[in-house]
């Protein structure tokens, strides 16, 4: 529709809003609270946060007028001196409820057991003296939740500098990093030369962190090869297998623990997570942090089928990368869709120490639309 030729008297005042001829089916309606907080002016420039307090208002909004003059609808308030002009392309942007466009909202793209040499490669040099790399980067993480980062310093100031291109260091009950290497006294399974099942870290953290980095400083053991499945993919291929499991598994809370001496963190987490659109969006799963299961007993009849069956399915030859990860490299993945472990080695052959951390996916998506958007204010 071309907003150029409406006729001043288009504008309908209702009681609690105006209608205007916009959108598909030529009448759009804005309620005048909407409207009268998101006049432009309310919003100031520098901060680039509301200023306006509706709060404050002595009686609810209410238009004495309101034309439409060329592409901008003008309204003059009753019980208040001010008059507002609104961009009829912005009334357009918001007929119909529809949120804001997000350049982060990217579709997933699953992977399987074939993916090792596809997995997108970003040498840390090159991303240290780029941007737009880093918003390619980024933008593999959103689509793909699994990147590696290569020619990593061997420093542990090289794995800051990593993830600062993208965030900060998040840290958990832990602290900020970590080192598998075997331990003299463990107090966890990865600090041991054991086999370490398909996980996601943290699952007893209220909000386990979102990006992991392993950084691989050095792998010169026999064994220790790393595992990796797409929780998305798998989770995909159960729901058509099992949908009942898929219900149980992706509705059920279930306990997550992680205690020892002077901590005792506890949670309850779904195994497959869904997103607003039903869409799988992730996992929460760890055979060695999973709390003893506390759900009614014949509950357990067909939630522990269901878990077993979903367990080894993430398992299974179709989905499950294995490769030996070498020093330099650092594996950047998203902690709640992709799930990883490792297989067992032999802590005499050789050296292996892998250095970690992790980021917020929130803030990692933020970095990337200031990297790929025009942002709000800006010319
Ligand atoms: C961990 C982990 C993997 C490895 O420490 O949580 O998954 O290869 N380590 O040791
Ligand atoms: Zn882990």
């Amino acid at each position: 529709m071309d907003t150029h030729f409406i006729p001043q008297q288009a504008v309908v005042l209702l009681e609690n809003g105006l209608q205007l001829p916009l959108g598909t089916d030529g009448r759009a309606y804005f309620n005048y609270y909407w409207l009268r907080d998101n006049c432009p002016s309310s919003f100031d420039s520098a901060t680039r946060e509301r200023s306006f307090d509706i709060f404050h208002l002595e009686q609810p909004p209410r238009a004495a007028s309101a034309d439409i003059v060329g592409d901008t609808l003008i309204i003059s308030w009753a019980d208040e001196t001010h008059v507002s002009r609104y961009p009829l392309s912005m009334l357009a942007a918001n007929t119909g409820g529809q949120q804001r466009a997000d350049p982060a909202d990217l579709p997933r793209k699953a992977w399987f057991s074939d993916h090792y040499p596809q997995i997108q490669r970003f040498s840390q040099p090159d991303l240290m003296q780029d941007r737009s790399l880093v918003a390619q980067w980024i933008k593999a993480m959103i689509v793909d939740g699994l990147t590696i980062v290569t020619d990593m310093p061997d420093s542990d100031q090289g794995l800051t500098d990593t993830v600062r291109l993208m965030g900060h260091v998040r840290p958990t009950f832990f602290g900020e990093y970590f080192d598998v290497k075997t331990h003299i006294n463990p107090t966890n399974t990865a600090y041991t030369a054991k086999a370490l099942e398909l996980h996601t870290d943290t699952p007893a953290e209220e909000y386990a962190p979102g990006i992991q980095f392993l950084h691989c400083r050095a792998n010169t053991v026999q064994g220790g090869l790393s595992i990796y499945s797409d929780g998305v993919a798998v989770a995909n291929a159960f729901r058509t297998a099992d949908p009942e499991g898929f219900r149980l598994l992706s509705e059920i809370d279930i306990p997550f623990y992680c205690e020892h001496d002077d901590y005792d963190m506890r949670s309850r987490q779904r195994v497959i997570e869904l997103d607003q659109h039903g869409e799988v969006s992730g996992l929460t799963i760890s055979q060695h942090m999973a709390d003893v299961f506390d759900l009614p007993q014949d509950v357990l009849d067909s939630y522990y089928p269901a878990f077993c069956r979903f367990g080894r399915m993430l398992q299974d030859d179709r989905f499950l990368m294995r490769f030996m990860m070498k020093a330099g490299e650092c594996m950047v993945f998203d902690n709640h869709r992709v799930v990883h472990g490792r297989l067992a080695y032999s802590a005499t052959t050789g050296d292996r120490y892998l250095r970690g951390c992790y980021a917020d996916r929130a803030e990692m998506r933020s970095t990337y639309r200031a990297l790929v958007s025009e942002g709000r204010f800006r010319a």
